[in-house]
């Protein structure tokens, strides 16, 4: 039985070592805020942290994350660029229908906690992997700006 940390917590979890991360979380620990969309590394939906990284956790297996600590976006509130990437999310309401949003919010705070400042290639770089049906990506590009405090949302409301 592998015990998987998650959001901080040494978890036993009762799956096969080839189980995706992503059933784990949701359907084993009850951890829901983590979305299935195509189930193939292609759109981002359930994107999570692994050590830091965003990861695919559809195609990465509990195995990986042996000795790991695993994120998910009910916890990274308490992670301060994610808490930077929230409020930026809130104050210019990027969501729409919010299916791919914690992907979204996950894969900024991951580039934020990386490249603090990041150009619009490295926001293209780093997002271009996470669909969103609903075309929020001018909402989350302004977005991550007010997060890394290089636009403000005063300049953005002119
Ligand atoms: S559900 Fe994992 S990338 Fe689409
Ligand atoms: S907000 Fe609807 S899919 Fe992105």
């Amino acid at each position: 039985m592998p015990t998987l940390n998650i959001n901080g917590t040494d978890t036993a979890l009762d799956v096969p070592d080839d189980m995706p991360i992503l059933w784990a979380l949701r359907d084993v620990a009850g951890l829901t805020g983590t979305k299935f969309g195509c189930g193939v590394a292609l759109c981002g939906a359930c994107t999570v942290h692994l050590d830091g990284q965003a990861i695919r956790s559809c195609v990465t297996p509990v195995s990986a994350a042996a000795g790991k600590k695993i994120v998910t976006i009910e916890a990274i509130g308490n992670d301060p660029v994610g808490a930077k990437v929230q409020d930026a999310w809130r104050q210019i309401d990027v969501v729409q229908c919010g299916y791919c949003q914690s992907g979204q919010v996950m894969a900024a705070t991951a580039l934020l906690a990386a490249t603090p400042k990041p150009s619009d290639a490295d926001i293209d770089n780093a997002m271009s992997g996470n669909i969103c049906r609903c075309g929020t990506y001018g909402r989350i590009r302004t977005a991550i700006k007010i997060a890394a405090g290089t636009v403000s949302v005063k300049a953005v409301a002119k």
